[in-house]
């Protein structure tokens, strides 16, 4: 069965102000999530029509359109679109409406089960106008408002959210909703199933996304919706019902963001800027978590949790998607071989399918720099009911969440959080969100090795030590590179395919440096441990291959000299990340890094090849911040 894949930002209001200004203030917010398509729904005041408009590629496209109607109404949805099936064309784009126009319909999630409703809904005689899975709810719901109205319910907000709680029951798949019903023209149902869905209560209205900046505008008190929950929403208040169909009672928080102006600066792109933003990345993390210790005067990690949690703890299993996979490449190997604690990476799509059989004392990371990304939640989520399963205490659900965003999901599944504290980054490409996670991991690596007295307070200082340098350091990096790595884009913008190799701690740098350059160059670009070269992708190797090689005076530097060697021995071009040492002239060209200890370099390895990237995607004229397929957070699995 083909799987329509939608990934999106839905964002709701109702209540007493214009509402189409509020939603798309609330979708730029969210094109984070997906910019193929955007599109609204509002109920014209005097009508009590629907009215929607829709408009394929970015937001601003929408707006566009939207500047040149007068409609006026104060309930709405609105959708922001990231498709890998059903193409990003207007007739795809959300909102979907059912055939009498009467219901209009935004969607985040997959419905599974669509082909299956749509066969059956088109033996009725429904036509469909979309690709989408998503089209399949308003024809649902009118044929169940239809039932209902046999019923003589009445027509309000009580019959959509009745209606809508029938259809829900037989989808499959994940979803967040929001509905809207002219037969009930100022009521809103919205519906969460593994997708993330917050209300916020206005002065006067109701408003409800899919996260919380599409909201922090207008409010900053805000009633996260759980999971399987659904809700009526009227200017007059709000009813929340569980799966059961109980009413849901419980107070309001107020959300911890405040509203940050970002500005690109004197930058072309955000991605750039945000490369730029790291040595204050790292004095923000070293301000937050290394304090002095008010015996010793010395500098010691502080994160919010006590001894007893790392005590306890035997193995590390730790959970990401994409970049953050990487970041947790190193930190498993700062784990394990600065630390001494047996640590395991998976992708979190992987877990949540295949884990490991489930052993005692255990902490399982999450590592996600948006906090939404759905394969590593459901993959906390199975870890956090499987270890609830367990009656002995040494199986208690030990999670910890390393996110930039603590009020996001993977937040409110776990009090054990580290916030990276990098800021809000915008660019898709993630850079100064990763380097604050490998510090996240330097800080905990450091916990592990005193608390569990598997290095010397040497060792422990030094590293602390190397930490603290690390500002000016990545300062100077920044100076140096950013003009020749622009000149060595002028070169190497056409090629086709670049190999990125590394060993050891620097192995993920090499899987992170080729995920930047396909990402936004869409150069093929694949990452491997120097070693296995030899194996296997040695066979794709000629002078039209640049090797871009990371070289670190350490344990496995000569290795890596030599690996280096094997591809100059097959006319690849060879390109160092190394510093000015012994052995690097074989490179035909060094991007020169300062010498450092091991264990730091790969904040400071990362840093070239992050410009690198940076500028044979800008050579090519390419859209950095927001390149093609991608999202920002991958909210679907
Ligand atoms: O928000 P997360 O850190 O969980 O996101 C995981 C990946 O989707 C993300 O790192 C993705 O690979 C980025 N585009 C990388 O730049």
């Amino acid at each position: 069965m083909k799987k329509i894949v939608s990934m999106c930002g839905i964002v709701a209001v109702t209540g007493y102000k214009k509402a189409i200004p509020l939603l798309i203030d609330g979708l730029k917010k969210l094109e984070y999530r997906g910019y193929d398509s955007a599109g609204i729904a509002v109920i014209n005041s005097e009508t009590k029509e629907i009215i929607c408009n829709k408009a394929e590629g970015k937001l601003k496209n929408l707006i566009c359109n939207v500047s040149h109607t007068n409609i006026e109404g104060t309930i709405g949805i609105g959708h922001t679109r990231w498709a890998t099936h059903g193409k990003p064309e207007v007739k795809n784009a959300h909102p979907h409406v059912d055939n009498s126009g009467k219901v209009a319909v935004v969607q985040n999630g997959i419905i599974e089960n669509y082909q299956e409703l749509k066969n059956r809904l088109e033996k009725d005689g429904v036509v469909f106008h979309s690709d989408t899975d998503t089209e399949v709810i308003p024809h649902l719901i009118q044929k169940e408002l239809i039932a209902l109205n046999k019923l003589k319910l009445d027509n309000n907000g009580s019959t959509l959210l009745v209606a809508v709680r029938n259809v829900i029951s037989d989808l499959e798949g994940s979803y967040a909703l929001a509905i809207l019903w002219a037969g009930a023209p100022e009521s809103l149902v919205v519906a969460r199933k593994q997708a993330p869905l917050i209300i916020g209560i206005g002065e006067g209205e109701f408003i409800c996304a899919s996260d919380t900046p599409a909201i922090a505008n207008l409010t900053k008190i805000i009633l996260p919706m759980e999971d399987e929950e659904i809700a009526l929403l009227t200017p007059l208040g709000i009813e929340i019902y569980d799966s059961n169909n109980e009413r849901q009672y419980r107070n309001p928080i107020s959300l911890q963001i405040s509203e940050q102006v970002i500005d690109k600066m004197n930058f072309k792109h955000y991605m750039l800027k945000e490369i730029y933003d790291q040595p204050d990345t790292a004095k923000n993390w070293l301000e937050k978590y290394l304090v002095k210790d008010s015996n010793t005067g010395k500098l010691e990690v502080n994160y919010p949790f006590d001894t007893k949690f790392f005590e306890s703890i035997e193995r590390i299993e730790i959970v990401a998607c994409g970049t953050s996979k990487n970041a947790a490449m190193v930190g498993s190997y700062l784990l394990q071989q600065f630390s001494g604690i047996p640590t395991n990476v998976f992708y979190a799509s992987e877990f949540r399918y295949s884990p490991p059989p489930l052993l005692p004392n255990t902490l399982t990371i999450g590592v996600t720099q948006s906090g939404e990304t759905a394969d590593t939640i459901a993959a906390i989520n199975m870890e956090i009911k499987r270890r609830s399963l367990m009656s002995e205490k040494r199986y208690k659900p030990n999670i910890l969440a390393i996110t930039n965003r603590v009020e996001s999901s993977i937040g409110r599944k776990t009090s054990n959080i580290i916030d990276i504290c990098a800021g809000t980054e915008i660019g898709v490409a993630a850079t100064k969100t990763f380097f604050a996670q490998l510090l996240s991991f330097y800080g905990l690596a450091i916990k592990f090795a005193q608390i569990k007295g598997s290095q010397s307070n040497q060792n422990i200082r030094e590293l602390i030590s190397d930490l603290v340098q690390l500002p000016p350091l990545v300062e100077e990096l920044l100076e140096k590179h950013n003009k020749s790595s622009a000149k060595l884009a002028h070169d190497f913008f056409n090629v086709k395919d670049v190999i990125f190799l590394g060993r050891g701690i620097n192995y993920p740098i090499a899987l992170e440096g080729a995920l930047k350059l396909k990402e936004i160059s869409y150069i093929h670009a694949a990452g491997y441990p120097a070693g296995e070269m030899k194996h296997g992708p040695i066979a794709l190797l000629d002078k039209k291959v640049p090797v871009i090689s990371i070289a670190t005076p350490g344990e496995v530097f000569d290795k890596v000299i030599s690996n280096a060697q094997e591809a100059k021995a097959r006319d690849a071009y060879l390109i160092g990340v190394a510093p000015d040492y012994s052995g690097t002239e074989i490179f035909d060209y060094l991007m020169t890094i300062p010498l450092t200890s091991e264990w730091i370099s790969p904040l400071i390895s990362i840093i070239p090849l992050q410009l690198l990237s940076y500028h044979i995607a800008a050579h090519r004229g390419l859209d950095v911040d927001q390149p093609r397929n991608l999202a920002k957070s991958v909210t679907v699995e």
